[in-house]
């Protein structure tokens, strides 16, 4: 897991609850580096976890509430970083069906390493998209959260609802969007 993904979940946790919670993490969570996450660095996506589980502990909050929470304001620090691979893109539905070929792949070029998941896109019917992720990390409440916050930045009436599908290995998490709703 690319260390923006790190260096931005403390700010969150300094930000929504105090720097004392990040060392009380830190200090749990006891990651190898002791903490000092570098945006441009590769760790273990199991830290991550860990991090967010100690938060949990500590603040009494859900570990899938606080990746949900956590997915909304990444996005939000996304549009703040990365403003051109959004402002090219006029609403949600033009934004995610790009996902792969244009966000993920620009992230890609960006970070040659980044543990990307997969997502396939499809069109049912005018005014509904569905989103089918896939990543062995399962991230599917920080996806969740991402959409969501994606869904905020535009400003737009979506409707999210998800299921899974299949199970073992080939688990994927469906995520519906229906305008207007
Ligand atoms: C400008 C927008 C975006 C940028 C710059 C971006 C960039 C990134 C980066 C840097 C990572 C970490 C890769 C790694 O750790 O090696 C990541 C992971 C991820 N991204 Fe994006 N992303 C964006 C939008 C989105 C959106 C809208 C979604 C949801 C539909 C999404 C879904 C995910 C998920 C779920 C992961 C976690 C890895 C996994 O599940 O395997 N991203 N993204």
């Amino acid at each position: 897991m690319k260390g923006v993904v790190f260096t931005v979940f403390l700010e969150m946790v300094e930000e929504k609850f105090s720097a004392d919670m990040v060392d009380d993490i830190l200090r749990d969570a006891n990651p190898e580096n002791g903490g000092a996450y570098t945006s441009v660095g590769t760790y273990s996506h199991e830290e991550i976890v860990a991090l967010v589980v100690s938060l949990s502990q500590h603040s009494g909050i859900a570990v899938p509430d606080l990746l949900k929470a956590f997915g909304e304001y990444l996005f939000a620090q996304f549009a703040l970083s990365y403003p051109q691979m959004i402002s090219a893109r006029a609403d949600v539905f033009s934004f995610l069906s790009g996902i792969e070929d244009v966000i993920h792949s620009e992230v890609r070029k960006l970070y040659p390493d980044a543990q990307l998941p997969r997502f396939d896109i499809e069109h049912p019917a005018k005014g509904t998209m569905v989103m089918v992720y896939r990543s062995i990390r399962h991230f599917e409440d920080l996806c969740e959260g991402l959409i969501l916050g994606c869904i905020k930045h535009f400003g737009e009436s979506i409707a999210l609802s998800r299921s899974t599908v299949g199970d073992g290995p080939g688990r994927a998490e469906r995520f519906e969007l229906t305008r207007g709703a």
